[in-house]
């Protein structure tokens, strides 16, 4: 028996229609079996471009690449029973134009199998929502902390303290939700701003590290799985220390190789 139970996929009209409902649940996944694991439970699967740093051990997520993404979208789109699975537009795939977005986005959704697009970006990227929306491509919005602006912004600091940040960020999202994109991630603000951004827009917030008030909430998976070291943001909250599970599960694998254990004497595991 799963939390959500079986049923049909979870389609970008259902989530665009929870706003102010019942809280929309969103994890990242990065790989088939992650996926699997977390479909049953949750509304929305985000193959993330944080993969560059979670899974490849980078500083930032500039250098993640279409490929990359395509890969790890396809793997997690192959596993998703039910959850919405929406892949990030990298660094560099999108900005340019919005053509330069259509086609990159086109080779997503035509590659992955997954529903929908992740784009970064505010009033400059309202003409490409627009045009991609438009031409059927689903975009999730991501507004507020934007990691691929981190050089520009210079680090990866809560956004939105400063009355004029304030008001920029709203705009962005008022901006981007009236593109046709059909739900915003809000990442890294003031609680106050990502409260009034929900109040103003007609499509549904996900917050991380912004704001309960949101009209749901997304985590990086490794940092609630215990997986990410002491890289985890104060934001996050662990629900399983499975970085621990693992050191133990490798150690005794190794105490019993090293004790001629393992593999046992009819050559099996158990
Ligand atoms: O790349 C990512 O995983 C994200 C989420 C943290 C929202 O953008």
């Amino acid at each position: 028996m799963t939390a959500q139970g079986e049923g049909k996929p979870v389609t970008v009209r259902e989530i665009r229609g929870r706003k102010g409902g019942p809280p929309l649940v969103c994890l990242t996944a990065y790989s088939a079996n992650m996926a699997r694991l977390l479909d049953p439970q949750v509304d929305l699967l985000l193959v993330g471009d944080s993969l560059g740093m979670v899974l490849y051990g980078e500083d930032t997520t500039l250098g993640v690449t279409l490929e990359q993404m395509i890969a790890h979208g396809a793997a997690v789109a192959r596993a998703a029973r039910r959850a919405c699975v929406v892949v990030d537009l990298p660094f560099g795939s999108y900005q340019e134009s919005p053509a330069q977005a259509f086609r990159n986005a086109a080779r997503i959704l035509a590659e992955t199998g997954c529903t929908a697009v992740k784009l970064e970006g505010g009033r400059e990227m309202a003409e490409t929502v627009a045009f991609l929306s438009a031409r059927g491509v689903p975009v999730l919005g991501h507004v507020g902390l934007m990691p691929q602006k981190v050089n520009a912004l210079g680090g990866f600091r809560t956004q939105g303290r400063a009355e004029a940040e304030a008001a920029a960020i709203r705009a962005d999202a008022l901006a981007v939700a009236e593109a046709g994109a059909f739900a915003l991630v809000i990442e890294g603000t003031a609680e106050a701003l990502a409260r009034e951004i929900t109040a103003e827009v007609g499509v549904p917030t996900i917050g991380i590290g912004a704001s309960p008030a949101c009209d749901g909430q997304i985590l990086v998976t490794e940092d609630i799985l215990g997986l990410s070291g002491d890289q985890v943001p104060g934001f996050a909250k662990r629900y399983a220390d499975l970085g621990r599970a693992v050191e133990e599960a490798a150690a005794a694998f190794a105490e019993e190789v090293r004790a001629r254990r393992f593999p046992g004497p009819d050559g099996r595991g158990g």
